[in-house]
């Protein structure tokens, strides 16, 4: 019988990448892995979600990202790690599936998404790991018990942490990738580091990864990268206003199935989801595409509200934002919604507050994050320091975390010459615009 876990390909594979030049594939599991079709899907996912529409280069995938996580975990075990006393090669194809298929059960535009039908990425990267997919199949031939193995690495459960760190952790293969091919497709200046030199100086130790001191400065620019990639692409406010048309498209497909409208086009697709009954078979029919098209379907529905949130995504006709925090300002905020109820807005999907901290928000904090695991440095002398502790830089910004509140509003209404004129004058006068 073969060894399925040790299988070489005849020849090294390669996949020309724009990151990290090219990604190498020499273990057959691996190349069978990448040719299913529940890995093939996440090409058919962006990676950046709704944030092509302010910078139109974000079109890369999840498959494009996943290939280069894997990518930069093979280099820290093979030309890193390997043969040192720490690290065990018998965790080498586990930690290189797991890097693979971290994010697998990502849906279509997954943060909307998850916010209206309370589904979780996670949920369903167990459920493709376990289920009866091709993904399955492939691992179940390394070993029976190797599914459940990978999915304990994404989970962060399973016992060896250094195996899960290289995946999760605040200096994990996953952000080493997503930030320099977010930088890279967004075409922003930020998010550029020396991952080269954060490689060379990570080492395996007594169950951690830690940094070598000589290298905390490529770290705390890997630090700094992080923190305005977050601030200048991540929450950027127009990408969260087409997050919000989303949102309430499926919000109010889902209200119209509900209340048994008779669609032109059936939202088929998602019935499952609004009965919550949803099986790894319909989670894994969905892709961007194919929201894509129903909503242009749906641009000729009758209902008026999903026809026209549907054309605004489909033609970028996004709504407009105010720095408003309706806790703050609760009276500007309710004289806001009572003028638009007034010139005839539907305030339940076209008037919305958005606070950054609901989006996944995870600048380094020690303090408040206790469940990730902070970066070590080991000092020539051996002793293990955490990071804020020694850079004054990132103790600087540890702990700051920065609100960002808007509330969407659709701005049409103030040149719309069949409302009343003197609502639009004081709406003009509340949003302070001309
Ligand atoms: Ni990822």
């Amino acid at each position: 019988m073969i060894d399925y876990a040790n299988a070489k390909l005849p020849e090294e594979k390669v996949f020309k990448d724009p990151v990290h030049r090219y990604v190498h594939v020499r273990d057959q599991v691996i190349w069978v892995l990448i040719g299913t079709k529940e890995f093939q899907r996440l090409r058919r996912i962006r990676q950046l979600g709704t944030t092509y529409l302010v910078f139109h280069g974000a079109e890369h995938s999840r498959f494009n990202h996943s290939l280069g996580v894997y990518e930069v975990v093979r280099r820290i075990i093979d030309d890193v790690f390997h043969g040192r006393p720490d690290w065990n090669d018998d965790e080498r194809l586990l930690v290189l599936c797991a890097a693979l298929l971290h994010d697998l059960g990502h849906g279509p535009f997954s943060h909307a998404f998850e916010t209206v039908f309370k589904t979780d990425h996670e949920y369903f990267t167990r459920q493709i790991l376990l289920g009866d997919t091709e993904v399955n199949a492939v691992l179940r031939r390394v070993a029976v018990d190797f599914p459940e193995k990978v999915a304990q690495v994404i989970e962060k459960t399973y016992e060896n942490q250094i195996v899960v760190s290289l995946i999760s952790s605040q200096i994990d293969a996953d952000r080493m990738d997503y930030l320099q091919r977010d930088a890279y497709y967004t075409g922003v200046s930020y998010g550029h580091f020396d991952m080269e030199r954060i490689l060379r100086v990570m080492r395996p130790r007594k169950g951690k990864v830690v940094i070598k001191a000589s290298g905390m400065h490529a770290v705390e620019d890997y630090i700094m990268s992080r923190y305005q990639m977050y601030l200048q692409v991540y929450f950027h406010p127009v990408s969260r206003s087409a997050e919000v048309l989303l949102n309430n498209i499926l919000k109010r497909t889902k209200y119209l199935y509900e209340e048994g409208y008779q669609f032109i086009v059936e939202p088929v697709h998602f019935k499952t989801f609004f009965d919550n009954n949803i099986s790894v078979e319909d989670y894994i029919e969905l892709d961007e595409y194919l929201l894509v098209t129903y909503f242009k379907l749906w641009m000729k529905e009758k209902d008026p509200i999903l026809k026209d949130l549907s054309s605004r995504f489909v033609n970028r006709k996004l709504i407009q934002y105010i720095d408003l925090n309706p806790e703050e300002e609760p009276e500007r905020f309710h004289e806001l919604k009572a003028l638009l109820q007034e010139a005839g807005v539907d305030t339940d999907y076209y008037l919305y507050h958005d606070c950054t901290s609901d989006l996944p928000y995870d600048l380094y904090e020690p303090d408040v994050e206790s469940n990730r695991l902070p970066i070590f440095l080991e000092m020539p002398n051996g002793d293990i320091r955490e990071l804020s502790q020694e850079s004054f830089i990132v103790d600087a910004i540890a702990g700051r975390m920065k609100k960002d509140h808007k509330v969407y509003y659709p701005k049409e209404i103030l040149t719309d010459s069949n409302v009343n004129f003197s609502v639009r004058e004081q709406l003009e006068k509340l949003l302070n615009v001309k």
